[in-house]
């Protein structure tokens, strides 16, 4: 069975992408069949962070020019990749069915992929909650700044009113340490409890590092040599509670669900 990972933010800039693709790798690295989808459809820039040029976009896998294992290109580590595609006008502002149909289309990949992170736009517009909604594990990335606490509450908000969604585990990003990073997530877990009936589970944090930001100036992701970094340990604590917290088993348009599932909730 394939399961799901979205990667979420209520602002930009808070290092969502980088995320994504260092879980996607990470999760690769252990032998997992890893796909990773950038859903910042038009602005997509995960490509960028890990130093590949896809050919194709999903949205060629939509036009029905390729398939979407065809659309997919080999990132480091064996982990395949799909672009949300960069600088395409058209992308930028899909409707509700174009969106449903980029989840469903990932169906296509389910026997030859265990594991789906999808980079998910910033924010809590319809764009962003479609894909919450749609994956088994919502993972919202939080900084220690109060507006990056009033915009994941609002993305939290909009997913458990529209979509149902109940568990969600938070990463904190860019903390100087571990003490401080626990310190946001157990301010921003007390707003969020006091008003919305959703768990979160804290699943760690990734410091501050220059290291990281260089990543991306090289376009080379970190741990791709021998040298396994702090960054990466941290990373790989990560992944491990993100797969053992609880998924979110909602109706809906959900990747890879099942087809009665799919004949219930198909928007008109
Ligand atoms: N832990 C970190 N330490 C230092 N810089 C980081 C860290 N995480 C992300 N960054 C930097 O923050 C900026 C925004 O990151 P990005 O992943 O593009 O964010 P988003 O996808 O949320 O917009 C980039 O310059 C990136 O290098
Ligand atoms: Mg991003």
């Amino acid at each position: 069975m394939t399961t799901s990972i979205v990667v979420a933010s209520g602002k930009g800039g808070v290092g969502k992408t980088s995320i994504a693709v260092n879980l996607g790798l990470t999760l690769s690295r252990v032998g997992r069949r890893v796909a990773l989808l950038d859903a910042d459809f038009g602005m997509a820039n995960a490509h960028i962070l890990l130093g590949v040029n896809p050919e194709h976009y999903i949205i060629d896998a939509m036009n029905g020019k390729v398939s979407v294992a065809e659309a997919m290109c080999e990132a480091p580590l064996g982990l395949k990749f799909v672009s949300g595609g960069s600088g395409l006008l058209e992308m930028l502002n899909l409707d509700e069915k174009t969106r449903y149909q980029s989840i469903r289309m990932m169906d296509e990949i389910s026997s030859q992929t265990d594991l789906l992170v999808t980079d998910a736009p910033a924010g809590a517009s319809d764009s962003s909650i479609a894909f919450v909604t749609a994956a088994d594990r919502v993972v919202v990335v939080l900084v220690g700044e109060p507006t990056s606490f009033l915009d994941a509450y609002a993305l939290i908000k909009a997913a458990h009113i529209e979509g149902n969604v109940r568990n969600f585990c938070v990463i904190v990003n860019m903390a100087r340490n571990d003490t401080e990073a626990k310190g946001h997530f157990n301010k921003f877990n007390d707003i969020v409890s006091r008003f919305l009936n959703v768990h979160l589970y804290y699943v760690g944090n990734v410091p501050y590092s220059e290291r990281m930001r260089q990543s991306v100036v090289k376009r080379k992701p970190l741990g791709l040599g021998d040298q396994e970094w702090a960054e990466n340990r941290k990373l790989k604590s990560i992944s491990k509670a993100i797969m053992d917290s609880p998924t979110n088993d909602h109706a809906g348009v959900k990747f890879f669900s099942n087809s009665a599932v799919l004949a219930e909730s198909e928007p008109a």
